[in-house]
């Protein structure tokens, strides 16, 4: 089976041409002008936009939580991150207490066999137990070498700073990655219950009890145990200016570190919590949403990369589900959906108005989630043997975004009624059309798990640079 794709404008993390694109069965086999081949299917990409399938580094599906699963699974979560322009999603184990996370890891294998996108997972160790360091290098032997811990949550999943001590030194040890989400849970808790104790209960407690401040203390004290423990770090989610700085002094100091923000974080305003409570609801995740001065902070770090990648904490929930909080915003499940929109939302909101060139859109959507996570260069690249993951844009559709039309499952959408100029006419997925002009390919085979390489063998693996100015923030 082969796709000819002619007449687009291949953009790719280092640059743009007009080229013809050919995929033979799976991979990528030429790029050139005008070439000269017989294809199966020709695709006429004239005035559109060739990029590499995009790489989501942060998505939950069927997320237990108190409030039931998280509103997507495998298959409605996949579908929507392909009709986006996502091709390879990243999601994550998460053991109960008890549970080894490599028993952990073999479940969540199971459940996710039905994706239709490609997909991987980082693994969270929620607790220290004997066995753990034979258990990290065995996750990384079988192709994870990426780990996933919470600072926040500490009733739940959240671990103490000596545990993610052990757990940086192990993983670092094993040539691998931790991932942290960094908020300062016992101060969180702290604040929580002090807002609930004095009847201050609605969903802009939530934002109230997780200040910048406590997000950027737990980004520097993520950072000070990854020098520590000589661990490669990347901080999950960032939503601060505060935690920017400390982000940047690392990396300017040569430590391995790097960062991801959300669209979420770089387009909506905390004013949000203002209104009415059935609304303000949708907006409980976390780190809250922040102001203005953090929106630009977020967008310059992209720009300059000190922000590598922008993910989705992909979580939505029903209407319902956040319901369950609507008089303590504690029990309201904490997240929101946008698996579908990243790409729309970067084009419409960082290119079209320049604070991002198309190539930087591709490094951040597709390239260097990659990279970093040692999925590189069979995602996040075209390139000749490289897996046909392919996106081609047509720049000029016009959509509103809703929950209406949306392929989530959930019922609402943090970015209700946002404009968006640009969609995916069309998506390869392992050189098979998943989306044409709008209609999904309903024989879409399922997507493959993808096992990746530690990170010794890729750019991350701990060293200091003798000249920081040089430092590359994951470039190879
Ligand atoms: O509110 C969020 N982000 N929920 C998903 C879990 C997490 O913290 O990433
Ligand atoms: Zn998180
Ligand atoms: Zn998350």
């Amino acid at each position: 089976m082969s796709i000819l794709i002619q007449n687009g404008r291949i953009i790719t993390s280092v640059g743009e041409q007009n080229a013809d694109l050919l995929v033979v069965d799976d991979k990528i086999s030429a790029i050139g002008s005008n070439l000269e081949v017989k294809a199966d299917i020709t695709i006429d990409a004239s005035g559109m936009l060739v990029m590499p399938g995009g790489v989501d580094p942060h998505v939950h599906l069927h997320l237990p939580t108190p409030a039931g699963y998280s509103a997507d699974d495998f298959v409605s979560g996949s579908i929507a991150a392909l009709m986006g322009g996502t091709t390879t999603i990243i999601d994550f184990v998460t053991p109960i207490r008890g549970q080894s996370i490599v028993d952990a890891l073999k479940a969540r294998i199971d459940e996710a066999v039905n994706a239709l996108t490609d997909y991987t997972f980082h693994v969270s160790p929620v607790e220290w137990y004997k066995d753990m360091p034979k258990d990290i290098e065995h996750c990384i032997e079988m192709g994870f070498p990426s780990f996933k811990i919470y600072m926040a949550y500490k009733n739940s999943v959240g671990i103490d700073d000596t545990t993610l001590y052990h757990v940086m030194h192990t993983v670092a040890k094993n040539g691998g990655l931790v991932t942290a989400h960094c908020e300062l849970g016992d101060d969180i808790e702290t604040l929580r219950d002090f807002y609930v104790g004095q009847g201050l209960s609605t969903p802009k407690y939530h934002m109230l009890s997780r200040p910048p401040r406590f997000e950027a203390l737990a980004v520097k004290r993520a950072i000070d145990l990854a020098d520590q423990t000589q661990c490669p770090l990347y901080i999950v989610h960032v939503s601060a200016a505060e935690s920017v700085k400390h982000i940047i002094q690392a990396q300017k100091s040569g430590q391995p570190l790097y960062a991801e923000t959300c669209p979420q974080y770089l387009l909506l305003d905390e004013s949000l919590y203002d209104k009415d409570i059935p609304t303000a609801l949708k907006y409980v995740i976390s780190p809250p949403l922040r102001s203005a001065t953090d929106r630009e902070t977020l967008w310059n770090a992209i720009t300059n990369g000190n922000i590598q990648t922008v993910g989705t904490d992909h979580c939505p929930f029903n209407l319902e589900q956040k319901m369950v909080g609507k008089d303590d915003f504690r029990k309201v499940p904490n997240g929101a959906g946008g698996i579908e929109h990243r790409l729309s939302l970067l084009y419409t909101y960082g290119v079209l108005p320049g604070k991002l060139s198309p190539s930087k859109m591709v490094d951040v959507f597709a390239t260097q989630p990659a990279k970093i996570f040692g999925l590189y260069p069979q995602k996040g690249e075209l390139g000749i043997g490289s897996d046909a993951d392919i996106v081609i844009w047509n720049p000029n559709a016009k959509g509103t975004i809703s929950a209406n039309n949306h392929h989530s499952k959930a019922d609402i959408n943090i970015y209700e009624g946002f404009e968006t100029i640009g969609n995916a006419a069309f998506v390869i997925k392992n050189g098979t059309i998943a989306l044409e002009n709008g209609k999904f390919n309903t024989a879409l085979p399922q997507g493959k798990l993808i096992k990746r390489r530690p990170a010794r063998t890729t750019s991350h693996y701990y060293k200091r640079m003798d000249n920081p100015d040089s430092y590359n923030c994951g470039r190879t």
